[in-house]
């Protein structure tokens, strides 16, 4: 069974196709990415994978449970963590509250062990900051602790996102573009720190436009142009198909991508 299975999924804007019958399988342990053309449906397909949109059609099954259509809360609940394209942090809260932010998605407790800080509540919430720390050393940010999440440059901000994301104990991690902004030195940490998230029983669905990140740590690649898949497959066979040198406007991925403003 894989771990998570979209099933032929669609969703119109208006008159626009935005996600075309889409099948993405992926298994537990795997770094699969989902590539294509600026406007080609990936973001939109983790918004409908977050609960944030709902399909017109089709099913998305998770752990063999059909998630299509939950809410966001409930997605999280079940074990899929994002971050977001353009990073969504509390720029006024501090580097580790924003990671605990991510803690408390899933927490067990009520209003009243909360307000009135029952031993319960208190003994957590050592515990979550115990783990945030631990997670903030993880992604290079220990020393970025009590800083304000504004301050960091935008390759740490990526990497705080990450570390919320992971601190809500998701199995499943969809990171949309995680190499934006960064630089060569910035991207190459982020691939090695993704391949020690699989080393730590993480899967991975990524989108992401630096071709040598997705060539570099991807088990299998899906390929979107138009909402429509137009190839999958290992790193080097989708990097070789025609169609997909075709939908990078005729060129190679790589050069078609990194190009663009
Ligand atoms: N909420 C929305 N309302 C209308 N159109 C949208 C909405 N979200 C995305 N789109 C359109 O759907 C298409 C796919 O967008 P998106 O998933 O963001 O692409 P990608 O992430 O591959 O660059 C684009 O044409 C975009 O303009
Ligand atoms: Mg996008």
């Amino acid at each position: 069974m894989p771990l998570l299975h979209i099933k032929d999924i669609s969703l119109s804007f208006g008159g626009l196709k935005a996600v075309d019958s889409v099948n993405i399988r992926v298994d537990e342990g795997e770094i699969v990415s989902l590539i294509g053309p600026n406007g080609a449906g990936k973001t939109t397909v983790f918004n409908i994978l977050t609960g944030i949109y709902t399909v017109d059609s089709g099913e998305i099954f998770f752990e063999g449970n059909a998630i299509q259509n939950k809410i966001p809360q409930d997605i999280v609940e079940a074990g899929i963590a994002r971050t977001f394209q353009n990073i969504r942090l509390f720029r006024n809260m501090r580097v580790i509250e924003n990671v605990l932010i991510g803690s408390h998605i899933r927490e067990p407790y009520n209003f009243f062990q909360a307000v009135f800080r029952t031993r319960r509540f208190r003994d957590s919430e050592r515990e979550n900051t115990l783990k945030a720390v631990r997670l903030l050393r993880e992604v290079g940010l220990l020393a970025r602790t009590h800083d304000y999440a504004a301050n960091l440059p935008y390759g740490e901000q990526r990497k705080l996102e990450i570390a919320r994301a992971l601190a809500t104990g998701a199995k499943l991690i969809l990171l949309d573009e995680p190499a934006a902004g960064m630089n060569p030195q910035e991207s190459e940490e982020l691939l090695r720190f993704i391949l020690s998230l699989r080393g730590r029983g993480y899967t991975i669905l990524m989108i992401e436009h630096d071709m040598s990140v997705v060539m570099n740590i991807s088990d299998r690649i899906y390929v979107l142009d138009y909402g429509k898949l137009i190839s999958e497959g290992l790193p080097r066979q989708v990097a070789n198909d025609p169609k997909v040198i075709e939908a990078y406007l005729g060129g190679v991925p790589d050069a078609a991508e990194n190009n663009r403003a």
